[in-house]
């Protein structure tokens, strides 16, 4: 028989009951199935699509939290449709969800049949339409999409979604991790450079965790709209190595978190901008604590200092004189709220990265693909999650699904 397939003589007759009835079939018999079938394309011969997804009931360290359940899909109805993950980022920030640390929380139902009620980790990813209901107008089968909202729960085989939870996007040209990417990191960079001080071209901005996903796609952005980079990184073996890579992404300047410490780093900036004629009239803040007290000695009187991330996992040190004399601006920046206060401009973003991707404008981040299969094991997943929150990696872990 099938993995999926009620048996006739207890099948139950409700689309509700059938839901159901296949979770917990599919939780007590999937393990014991035979290799051959157990690669079969998971579509059940009525039309159940059987899925698997990382999910925690509580909040605590992913490792103590996470576990991986297998449940089945209804058919697409109405509005609906059913998508196959095909990338999904491990961001920090879906770590610090996981922890109950992040803002957005995500609801814990019991929709997949978990014994507790229980909620799917990830906020980004790509995915493809498998199937649609029949009231479906904007994507239809074989389409790639992105979710519009955070905490949709993206680290899973399928998805139920409505047809307004998603956001279509083009899939010519780009792969699965570029599409399953764009729309945290570089979304992320691109409004900060825009929405708080006007750069010209010409014009200088400075940031930590320069070789972050946002510091990455920061260096690139600005040098395609002509500002110039001063870019801090934590020092390591191998320093010169990640210079030279942020270099050749087009970054100005990248020195270390020691270097920019030392007095004779004023100096140097006021080399760099002829006498400090030439102001550096933003800051990209990713990691707060005593590093963001170096970044406000570079910044001009009347500059915009951005708060994004808060990679030390401690409060911002900020000199009083930096506000006083010298009228220094706070802001923060999450792009979650604005992407859910401006949709329209969410999509032109994705689109215009996207299409820098296509033209070969935009590189890819440095990732680590961890590829996920039908028999991939709990223990492994995690494991990947696991790193995500450790520094000096050597690139972002990403969930590549097989089709199978
Ligand atoms: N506000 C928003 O909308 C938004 C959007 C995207 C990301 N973020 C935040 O931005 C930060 C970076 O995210 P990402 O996805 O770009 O990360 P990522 O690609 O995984 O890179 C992590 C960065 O953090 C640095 N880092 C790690 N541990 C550190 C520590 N203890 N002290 C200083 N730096 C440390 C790493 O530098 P090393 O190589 O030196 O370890 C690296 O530059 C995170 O805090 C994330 O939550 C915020």
């Amino acid at each position: 028989m099938p993995i999926g397939r009620a048996t006739p003589g207890n099948a139950p007759s409700t689309a509700s009951g059938i839901h159901a009835f296949c979770s917990r079939w599919l939780q007590g018999r999937g393990a014991a199935l035979p290799r051959d079938r157990q690669q079969r394309r998971r579509i059940s011969a009525y039309g159940y699509t059987q899925a698997k997804a990382l999910v925690y009931s509580r909040y605590g360290e992913p490792e103590d939290v996470l576990s991986l359940h297998t449940h089945s899909i209804s058919p697409a109805h109405s509005t609906r449709l059913t998508l196959r993950f095909l990338a999904s980022p491990l961001n920090p920030a879906d770590i610090n969800q996981i922890q109950g640390l992040y803002p957005s929380r995500p609801q814990f139902t019991s929709a997949l049949g978990t014994a507790q009620p229980s909620a799917v980790a990830g906020n980004e990813g790509v995915a493809e339409v498998i199937s649609s209901g029949s009231a479906v107008r904007t994507v239809q089968k074989g389409d790639w999409v992105l979710m519009k909202r955070v905490a949709f729960g993206t680290w899973r085989t399928h998805a139920e979604a409505e047809e307004s939870d998603v956001l279509r996007v083009e899939k010519d040209g780009v792969t699965p991790v570029q599409a399953g990417t764009v729309s945290v990191n570089p979304c992320t960079a691109y409004r900060m450079l825009k929405d708080f001080y006007p750069l010209q071209p010409g014009d200088w901005f400075v940031q930590n965790g320069a070789n972050s996903g946002v510091g990455r796609a920061a260096i690139q952005l600005g040098k395609r709209w002509g500002y110039r980079s001063i870019n801090v990184v934590r020092d390591r073996p191998g320093i010169e190595d990640l210079k030279k890579e942020l270099l050749d992404l087009g970054a100005d300047h990248v020195v270390t978190e020691d270097e920019i410490l030392k007095k004779s780093f004023a100096e140097e900036v006021k080399e760099w901008t002829r006498g400090g004629r030439e102001s550096v009239m933003l800051a990209l803040n990713c990691v707060g604590g005593q590093p963001t007290t170096a970044l406000t000695k570079v910044l001009s009187p009347g500059a915009y200092m951005v708060t994004y991330g808060a990679m030390a996992k401690k409060p911002l040190q900020l000199p009083p004189s930096a506000l006083i004399f010298r009228d220094l601006r706070f802001h923060g920046f999450w792009v979650s709220q604005w992407a859910d206060a401006h949709p329209e401009e969410k999509k032109r973003t994705v689109d215009e990265i996207l299409e820098m991707t296509r033209k070969g404008e935009f590189s890819d981040m440095p990732v680590t693909e961890v590829k996920w299969g039908w028999e991939t094991k709990e223990e492994a997943l995690k494991e990947a999650v696991k790193g995500t929150l450790e520094g000096f990696r050597k690139g972002k872990g990403v969930f590549v699904y097989r089709d199978e």
